[in-house]
């Protein structure tokens, strides 16, 4: 048996271990936010965080997350201020195309912003290369996350830097 929590709740995986993450969160959970793209780690539909960190589901056997803590797109709380301003850009921004490779695109860009609000385009470029589009949004995309990080480090009237 495999124990893990997914978008804080607790789950039991008690078939093969060797099993991809991806098709636990899919076809066991029923979180199908999660796109399955490539199945080889080139395209991050996939994406997901674990323990925080941007990862390819389809890559990661189930056996690999015992005890750890994923987060699916049908996670990313809207009390979560990065969540918040990422989805808000997106909106704002109209990033999404057909929307296939979005679920990943936005898991990959609030792993950035959580631990960078201010990512430079290389920035950008390093944390967001794992993640294709067939549409080809990638300017909408990177404008979205500077709309976001905007957001997130706006100043309050009356503060100080
Ligand atoms: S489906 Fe996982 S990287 Fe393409
Ligand atoms: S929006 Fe269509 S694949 Fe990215």
């Amino acid at each position: 048996m495999v124990k893990f929590s997914v978008n804080g709740q607790p789950v039991e995986f008690n078939a093969d271990p060797d099993t991809p993450l991806l098709w636990v969160l899919r076809d066991s959970l029923g979180l199908t936010g999660t796109k399955y793209g490539c199945g080889r780690a080139q395209c991050g539909a996939c994406t997901v965080h674990i323990n925080g960190e941007p990862e390819f589901s389809c890559s990661v056997k189930v056996a690999d997350v015992s005890g750890k803590r994923i987060s699916t797109i049908e996670g990313l709380a809207a009390t979560n201020p990065v969540a918040k301003a990422v989805k808000g850009a997106w909106i704002d921004k109209d990033v999404v195309q057909c929307g296939y490779c979005q679920p990943g695109q936005v898991m990959a860009a609030v792993a950035l912003l959580a631990k960078n609000k201010s990512p430079s385009d290389a920035d950008i470029d390093a944390a967001m290369e794992g993640n294709l589009c067939r549409c080809g949004t990638y300017p909408r995309i990177r404008e979205g996350i500077k709309t976001a990080a905007a957001a997130l480090t706006k100043k309050t009237p009356g503060s100080v830097s």
